[in-house]
């Protein structure tokens, strides 16, 4: 089939299943050029919570469609690759969690939404890339909380707040691809370019940014930065959208490895088959959504995205 008879198809399925199209800012850019919103694990968890769609397509991984099931659990919920899961969240079991909370007891537990549905359940409160700052001072707990799964967006945010934490040895490997050697010859070739990093990445890479931000806040950052030339340290879906956004500016990635196999594994034959089809349906059993759903409302309602900001921005 052409691509244009699937982009047709997909919206004419689109209107007839009262469907939506969530997209992360890592799918591949035909994804992300069909999708009704593109955006970062927050974002998306917000609009899968606002939407008055009666099917939700998420162009994810796992986690994601989870989280969206566990905000609208009257809504089908989609994922049009099964096996689009996140090594990250699997780092971590919910035994390996109850254990960890009975080794310190008294602790909160803050677990970063890139994990199961099973372990938010037994979280007090979750976070994002972009609000992870904010969520730990948000905590009144005078006990070192708990932070699972990603070691690294752990540290920073300890950092960033001041307050010792307990770690979980997890990682993303595809950001700690990204290694401070790479960016160093990088910024020798585009020594204009301003530096931008997730904090998923190691903090030998986070101390060689101008700024550090999630996926989105990297794009408004972008998109307001007088600068034209930046160095991204993510994974390179990113730069679909950057570039698309802001034609007149050029985009470096801070290395080409960085690309996450589970986020490229939809295309838009998939997401055709997902709506034709209604599979593969996402859902969080009720017992575990219900103390899961506790964990992402109470993030929500926290909101905010606090970035370090660059001095050529300015206020605001
Ligand atoms: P954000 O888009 O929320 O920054 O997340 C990055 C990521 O790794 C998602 O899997
Ligand atoms: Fe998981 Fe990393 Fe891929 Fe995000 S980029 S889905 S954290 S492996």
């Amino acid at each position: 089939m052409s691509e244009k008879r699937i982009l047709e198809e997909i919206e004419s399925l689109k209107k007839e299943r009262n469907a939506v199209i969530l997209a992360h800012n890592y799918q591949i850019g035909e994804v992300q050029d069909i999708a009704d919103y593109v955006g970062d694990s927050l974002e998306l968890s917000r609009r899968a919570a606002q939407t008055d769609a009666e099917v939700i397509v998420f162009c994810g991984v796992l986690f994601m469609a989870e989280t969206a099931s566990i905000l609208s659990p009257q809504k089908t919920v989609l994922l049009p690759e099964i096996n689009a899961g996140c090594p990250m969240a699997d780092m971590i079991t919910a035994s390996e969690l109850r254990a960890l909370k009975k080794k310190n007891p008294g602790s909160e537990v803050i677990c970063y939404v890139n994990s199961s549905a099973e372990v938010k359940a037994e979280s007090d409160i979750c976070c994002t890339s972009a609000n992870a700052t904010e969520i730990v001072n948000s905590l009144k707990g005078d006990r070192p909380p708990i932070f699972v799964p990603d070691m690294n967006l752990g540290r920073y945010a300890s950092k960033m707040t001041g307050r010792e934490m307990i770690f979980w040895k997890g990682h993303c490997y595809v950001h700690t691809l990204i290694r401070a050697e790479d960016l160093k010859k990088q910024k020798e070739k585009h020594p204009k370019a301003v530096v931008i990093v997730h904090p998923e990445c190691l903090p030998d890479v986070i101390e060689l940014a101008d700024e550090v931000a999630s996926t989105s806040g990297m794009l408004r950052f972008a998109a307001r930065c007088s600068v034209d030339e930046m160095i991204i340290g993510t994974e390179t879906g990113l730069l679909h959208k950057l570039k698309k956004d802001n034609p007149k500016k050029k985009f470096w990635p801070a290395s080409e490895h960085a690309i996450c196999d589970n986020m490229k594994k939809t295309t838009l034959g998939k997401v055709l088959n997902a709506l034709r089809e209604l599979k593969y349906v996402v859902k969080v059993p009720p017992e575990i959504r219900v103390k899961a759903e506790r964990a992402v409302e109470k993030m929500i309602a926290c909101g905010g995205t606090p970035t370090k900001a660059c001095p050529c921005l300015g206020e605001g």
